[in-house]
């Protein structure tokens, strides 16, 4: 698929503005501060309901105006459908699919798909391991949106049993049986939802494996191999990615963590406290990885996702944003090559020099609140 137009209205640094698009490569060139990565970020938006650089959504929304809007034409399979996100800080947002209004925005959610790759992600694999764990996670809503449901029903539970660990941790007296019976429930719950998180989590990584081998040896071809271990909160027991048998091993898992838990107030056991670590050659990436190699692991997890989405039948939008400018010269020229065949991919930089010559297509000049079509 590709976006065919994106339109901006008080998005970021935006007023208003106004972008035709084409498939295959498009690079976006201006000045630091001028807003490329703001337009990027935008068509992110429309994918993922959400901001690579931003928890909330106020940010996004132009200072001293209500709220953005964001639509983007977009074209897949030769068919057209225009997407309209209305983005209200601290409201419901409201969506509308070929100008009807939709229940719910996350049902358009699959609708556009893209990978996006950006500075924030060295956090991948420099960062505490929620920034791994979402990596994952969007990745499984990507690939299949009902995810977000999944997600959000996970972090329900989770509240809801860490309120209730924590009031009885301040008790500092053994609860009562009411707490416990109560306790045993959301424990069920716990389970329950976190297998399915889990299992797609296990599934996931199994099928990522390979790629992020292959992504980063075709990269960095003298750089070791790069690897991807999930380890679970359940300790050193054996997974299998049967959900009715995870959530039997997530019940004792959380059983066992029962009096450590009130004691402490928190959540123990589950997906939320999972890890995934990132290795290359023998040791981790975190804490051992070179700036340069933790920008190309990071950059081989994004080429992965992109691998992955595309084998489900689609070519998700690819969007580099100032990735070139941190590569050495064979670098630059190998990732070139391997994003050259996508069926669209969004550039960001600087300076012209900074978008590699094997990557031909439409340019824009982005500076002074205008882009403008070179
Ligand atoms: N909500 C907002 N309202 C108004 N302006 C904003 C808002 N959010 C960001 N900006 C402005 O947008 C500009 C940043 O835009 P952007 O991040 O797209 O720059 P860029 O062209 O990608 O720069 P660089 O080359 O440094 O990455 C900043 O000047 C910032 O002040
Ligand atoms: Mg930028």
């Amino acid at each position: 698929m590709h976006v065919a137009h994106l339109s901006l209205q008080d998005f970021r640094s935006y007023a208003t503005a106004e972008v035709p698009l084409e498939p295959g490569v498009t690079a976006f060139v201006g000045p630091n501060g001028q807003g490329k990565t703001n337009l990027v970020e935008a068509v992110g938006y429309v994918a993922t309901h959400g901001s690579h650089r931003a928890a909330t959504d106020a940010p996004l929304v132009r200072q001293g105006a209500p709220r953005a809007i964001v639509r983007a034409g977009v074209v897949k399979d030769d068919r057209k459908a225009l997407i309209e996100l209305e983005i209200n800080p601290g409201r419901a947002n409201r969506a509308r699919l070929n100008r009807s209004p939709v229940p719910r925005p996350r049902e358009i959610l699959g609708m556009v798909r893209t990978v996006l790759f950006a500075p924030e992600d060295l956090a991948l694999v420099k960062g505490d391991p929620g920034e791994r764990r979402r990596f994952m996670d969007e990745l499984l809503t990507a690939r299949a949106p009902r995810f977000a449901g999944v997600r959000a029903d996970y972090e329900r539970v989770l509240k809801q049993r860490n309120a209730l660990l924590k009031s009885a941790a301040a008790h500092r007296r053994a609860p009562g049986a009411e707490v416990l019976a109560t306790l045993d429930v959301w424990d069920s719950h716990l389970a329950r939802t976190g297998a399915e998180l889990l299992a797609a989590r296990l599934d996931l990584v199994a099928g990522l494996r390979p790629l992020v081998a292959r992504a980063y040896e075709a990269l960095a071809p003298n750089g070791g191999a790069a690897d991807l271990i999930y380890k679970s909160s359940l300790g050193a027991a054996e997974l299998s990615t049967d959900r009715a048998q995870l959530a039997e091993q997530l019940l004792a898992g959380v059983g066992e963590a029962r009096k450590q838990e009130l004691e402490r107030g928190v959540s123990l056991v589950g997906p939320h406290r999972d890890e995934l670590v990132l290795r290359l050659g023998e040791l981790p990436a975190r804490g051992y990885a070179s700036h340069g190699e933790s920008w190309s692991f990071a950059l081989g997890l994004r080429l992965a996702a992109f691998d992955l989405l595309r084998a489900d039948g689609d070519d998700p939008v690819l969007i580099l944003d100032d990735v070139f400018a941190e590569l050495d010269a064979g670098r630059r020229r190998r990732l070139a090559g391997m994003v050259a065949p996508a069926e669209q991919v969004l550039i960001t930089a600087a300076v012209p020099a900074d978008v590699p010559g094997e990557l031909t297509g439409a340019s824009f000049t982005v500076s002074g609140g205008q882009v403008v079509r070179d």
